[in-house]
């Protein structure tokens, strides 16, 4: 927990509510957003450092996770052929290690013009199970225009859009509102372990625990990029909104 109590630390206004004896996380049995793949996103900079985040995982009890690295035009231009060979060289370190751990390859699009595109054209995206996950800016909410229309494209393609970490766009927690239109148009969310163990302070905590309250929240992601989120997870246990959540995530269904 050394590297938790120092990222904890750093935030100012964390919770003060009550713990709860920590849940068997086993229930949620896979991890849907992670960034595991060495080399190619901010994530796992290295094997070494995706296999201590999967040891982490298998520790607490997942059967597998879904492995998605940010796809973002300019910045991480990956795609399914890019993104292959990393990923079956990690598949095949872990499946020594841990032969029962399934590990699938999906992808964390960035909402921009460039990935309607991709979906109109049907493109080969990294969707497994169907689950198309998606992510907005941090800083400025996104053209209402083009979500709308993604959010459609994608159902009429047959994906299940899935908004990535719903808590943390800042922009939104004054206009709650705007969440429950997504969710009303069907568009799944997705809450960090993170978050709800308070490492992003305060706000973000209670905007994800509203959420899930609300019963917009679909799936349980640790979106871990290093070893402090999959401790951030282990916190998490705890909390009395992951214990609430793990009666109603869909994270069981995907393989
Ligand atoms: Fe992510």
């Amino acid at each position: 927990m050394g590297l938790l109590s120092r990222w904890f630390r750093a935030v100012p206004g964390q919770a003060k509510s009550r713990d709860l004896e920590p849940i068997d996380l086993s229930t949620f049995r896979y991890d849907f957003h992670s960034h595991l793949v060495p080399g190619v996103d901010d994530g796992a900079p290295d094997l070494d450092s995706a296999i201590e985040m999967i040891d982490g995982l298998v520790s607490l009890g997942y059967e597998g996770a879904v492995t998605t690295p940010h796809v973002m035009v300019g910045t991480y231009p990956n795609d399914r052929s890019t993104l292959t060979p990393p990923f079956e060289m990690l598949q095949a370190a872990v499946s020594e290690r841990h032969p029962n751990f399934k590990l699938a390859l999906g992808a964390e699009y960035f909402l921009d013009a460039s990935i309607l595109s991709d979906l109109r054209n049907g493109a080969d995206l990294l969707a497994p199970g169907g689950r198309l996950l998606f992510e907005l800016a941090f800083g400025a909410p996104p053209e209402e225009g083009l979500l709308k229309e993604f959010v459609f494209e994608a159902q009429v393609r047959g994906f299940q859009p899935v908004l990535a970490h719903i808590e943390r766009y800042s922009y939104w927690h004054g206009e709650l509102h705007r969440l429950k239109k997504l969710a009303e148009l069907g568009v799944w969310f997705q809450v960090n372990a993170a978050s709800l163990a308070g490492a992003y302070g305060r706000e973000i905590q209670q905007v994800a625990e509203t959420c899930i309250d609300s019963g917009w929240v679909h799936l349980l992601g640790t979106d871990a990029h290093g070893i402090r989120h999959i401790d951030a997870l282990a916190v998490s246990r705890v909390k009395a909104a992951v214990h609430r959540l793990a009666k109603t995530a869909r994270n069981s269904k995907l393989f």
